[in-house]
Formats: structure tokens, sequence, C-alpha cells
């Protein structure tokens, strides 16, 4: 099928390729001149694993890119709709670009075509697209408008799109829905899965992916449920995780004992810093944004947003904590996106973190594997150095902070380190070791919601009369 999405971000650029991986014609549409003419030079302007492969295989042959919407939409039998919806003020999702888009669709609708919504929106945004574009010019006859949610993953964005849990197909008009369901049959029916030169299957991948019909609401609902659901889950823990602290539970025991329940499972059960990333708190803002509107409320979203806010706030005290004093200490910080496997720095954990840590008057020296770039854009402060390994981060620090899940720091060298580091302090917010490795390596190990492990006799003092005092 000849596919246009507009919109060349992280969903769009993704699915773009995916979608010609699955044997589509796509044109990938953006105004960004400069990033249209990266894409076409071959250029992967997001860190994503499998990403440059799909580009370079389909990239000039079905996968081209352009700044050309208006021919983009002529040329093809199905648009996406992919650009940002990124918060206002208020909270409520800005859907001022989706409108310029729809205004400029309805121009170009010669004849039927389907117009995907892909991008997240509020429950209801489905229906203003639809009103207008026939008040742009459209012809009602000549679309139909379909929610198709996204839940793929940044780090794991081109597996979860090939081999998804579900596809969501909202739409209220047959036609559309059949269109829909030929375009994802590769994936629906396993056939991709089998091809050759396949990406290679994620081991739980559910195969042939799961297609799920609904009315269009009912999709635009489901993906800001879902990850409004997801965030609660890790604020529930991150909370869990506080009481395990201070009552001398260990909340990685408690993980696995609630996960082992089916009705509970042990995903998203991982207590750290808190969650981040361009959509959980975005999507969280927009769902509670939403409750209001409507006049139902969701006060649960905003104890889940609180939470995931004292997460931070608890884990400076941590520091504090091992540390003492705060002022002038070198630390050394690993990780500085907001999960592990992706340079995005969107709201998160991690740079909110170095800034209070900056705040506090800390020297930092920051490792991270691909979020070094754009961080150095962010900031402007001469206490914020960087450097290109761990160890040399960890050089003269009095102290040691993982801020960012990246499998590469789940596996350092403990003895570099202690050579390293002028004292063997870890401060863990992403709980990456066991308390038995850092005993047994000497380290004075904090971590979220687990006992302290303590390196030295003078700092097992000091935990003494803190617990004592406690
Ligand atoms: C999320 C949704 O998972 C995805 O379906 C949707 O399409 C986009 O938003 P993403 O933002 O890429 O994806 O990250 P995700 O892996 O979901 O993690 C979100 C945040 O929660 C991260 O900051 C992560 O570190 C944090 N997290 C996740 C935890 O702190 N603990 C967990 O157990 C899981």
């Amino acid at each position: 099928m000849n596919i246009a999405i507009v919109g060349s971000g992280y969903v769009g650029l993704v699915a773009a390729a995916c979608m010609a991986e699955i044997g589509h014609q796509v044109i990938c549409v953006d105004n960004d001149e400069q990033k249209v003419r990266a894409l076409r030079d071959g250029e992967c302007i997001i860190h994503e694993e499998f990403l440059p492969e799909l580009l370079k295989r389909h990239g000039g042959t079905n996968l081209r890119f352009t700044t050309d919407l208006p021919a983009a939409v002529r040329d093809s039998s199905v648009v996406f709709i992919a650009v940002g919806t990124p918060p206002c003020e208020t909270g409520e999702a800005d859907l001022s670009v989706l409108e310029t888009v729809c205004h400029d669709i309805a121009a170009n609708v010669d004849r039927y075509k389907v117009v995907v919504v892909k991008s997240t929106v509020p429950v209801g945004t489905n229906d203003w697209v639809r009103r207008i574009l026939i008040r742009y010019g459209a012809s009602q006859k000549q679309f139909c408008v379909t929610s198709n949610p996204e839940f793929l993953r940044e780090g794991t964005a081109v597996t979860d799109f090939l081999y998804p849990d579900r596809i969501i197909i909202g739409s209220d008009c047959g036609r559309s829905r059949m269109i829909m369901e030929q375009l994802y049959e590769p994936l629906t029916t396993g056939a991709y899965a089998q091809s050759e030169g396949a990406i290679p299957i994620p081991d739980e991948a559910p195969l042939p992916a799961q297609l799920i019909t609904t009315h269009t609401r009912s999709a635009e609902m489901i993906k800001h449920a879902s990850n409004a659901f997801l965030a609660m889950k890790v604020s529930f823990i991150n909370a869990v995780a506080n009481i395990c602290e201070v009552a001398g539970a260990d909340v990685s025991e408690v993980c696995d004992g609630m996960g082992a329940d089916h009705r509970i499972g042990n995903k998203f059960l991982k207590p750290g810093i808190g969650y981040g990333g361009s959509c959980f708190p975005k999507d969280l803002m927009a769902l509670h944004a939403v409750a209001r509107e409507y006049g139902t409320g969701f006060h649960l979203l905003e104890e889940v947003m609180r939470i995931n806010e004292d997460q931070r706030k608890f884990f400076l005290r941590k520091v504090r904590s091992a540390l003492w004093t705060l002022k002038g200490k070198r630390l050394a910080v690993l990780g500085l996106a907001f999960k592990g496997g992706t340079d995005d720095i969107r709201e998160s954990p991690a740079i909110a973190m170095v800034r209070l840590l900056l705040k506090e008057k800390c020297q930092i020296v920051a490792y991270d594997p691909a979020a070094m770039e754009r961080t150095r854009q962010e900031f402007d402060d001469d206490s914020l150095t960087f450097a290109e390994s761990a160890y040399e981060a960890a050089r003269g620090a009095d102290a040691m902070l993982i801020l960012t899940d990246w499998e590469e720091f789940s596996i350092l060298d403990f003895d570099r380190l202690k050579r390293e580091l002028r004292h063997p302090i870890i401060v863990d917010g992403r709980n990456m070791y066991s308390l038995e490795e850092m005993e047994r390596n000497g380290f004075t190990y904090v971590s979220v919601g687990r006992p302290d492990t303590v390196a030295t006799a003078n700092d097992a003092a000091i935990k003494e009369r803190k617990t004592e005092a406690a």
C-alpha cells in the first residue's frame, strides 16, 4: 500500500521504517528541512536498535522522506498522523500541530483515504479530526478517520512495532477497518516473522500479533489508560520501596513475591528514581486533564505524579546521608538518559537529579553511553563535565551515583572502580546490584528500598547510630 506518515519523530520514523520493512511504499513527511535532509542522506537521527539497518535497507526505495505534505497525501491511500502532542501549561495535550496538519490533509484528499491518528491524543480527538477535515474542504465520503495508537518503547521501538503485544484499530467505519487489517497483515499472520532477513524476534514476543478492533474513542482511551496504569505501577512500587527502607524490608524480595502472582506480574515493578521520558509524564497530565474536563476527576493520577516527584527528593536525601554535606563534593554520575537503551533525556529523572545536585553546588562528572551530547546542549555549567567511561567519571570522585539502568552499568569492574573512586561509595537509583555482591566487594552501597551495605568500620558505626536514631 502507499502510505504517508506525517511526522518523523520517534513514533513516525520508527513506524515509517517498519511499514517499509513489512512491504509498504512509505513516504515520511516532516516540515523540518534539516531533518529530512539528514534522513535522505541515510543518517539515523535517533539512537534505536535496528533502525539504522531498516533505514539502510529501505531508504530511497520503498522509504522516502519529504517536506511536501500535499504531494505525499495525494500519492497515498493511508495517511498516518504521528506529530507531537506536547503538554500545555495546564497539562492538556497541545493539539495545534495536529490541527494544522489536518488543514493540509483536507485540501489534498482527492480520493478515498484512511486518515490514521497515531499520535497519542485525548479521547474525542478523532471526532475533531473528522470535523476539521470536512471544515477545510475534504468530502465526507472520501475519507475515514481511524485511531491506531502506538505502544512502542524507546530502546526497543523497532521490535515493539514489528512484534507487538497488540495492534489497536479504533474505527467506526468498516471500509477503513478492512484496509487497516490488510496493512498489518504481515504481522497478524506471522508472515513477516518467518520472512528471510526479518528483524530477530524478541524472547517473549507473542506471535502472531493480536489485532483488536474497537470504537474510535475506546482506542484513544486504551493508549492513555495503558500508560497511566504502567506509571501507576512504577509509583506504587516506589512508595512500597520507601516503606521497605524504613521498616527494614527488602523491596527486591517484595517485588519477587508480588510479581509471582500472575494477576500482578513482575513487569514495571522496578523501584528507582521515578519514571520519565516523553510519554508517561505527558500522558498522565493529559488523562488527568481529560478527567477534569469531563467532570469525573481522577485524583489517583495526582498521587502517582506526586510520588514520582518525591522519589527524586528522597534520592537526594540518600546522597546526602552517604556524604553528609554536598557542597563542593565531586560526584561521578552514571546515566543521563531517562532509561537505558536510549539517548532521550526528555523528562529524564537523571537530568532532574543532576540539576538538584548542581543546585547543591556539587561538582559532577557524568558519563552516559548515548545521551551526553544532548545533555551538553541543555547545560551551560562549569560544574558539570563529561567523561568517556564510567571509570574516568569515577576518578577522584567522593561517590558514584547510578541514575540510568544501562546494561553496562550492571557489569562494572569493582576493583578498577575502587582504585578510581576516592571513597568506595555507590548510591544506586536503579538497584543494579545485589546487596551481597556489594558487601562482598567492600562498597558502601545505598540503593532504593533495600538496606544499605557499609564498607568501613567508620561507616558501619555511622549507620548504627542512624538506625538507633530512627
Ligand atoms: C512508554 C510505554 O511503555 C510505551 O508503551 C508507550 O508507547 C510510550 O511510553 P517509554 O517511554 O519508551 O515507553 O519507556 P518505558 O520503558 O515504558 O519506561 C518509562 C519510564 O518508567 C522510564 O523512565 C523507566 O525507567 C521507568 N520505569 C519503568 C521504572 O522506573 N520502573 C519500571 O519497572 C519500569
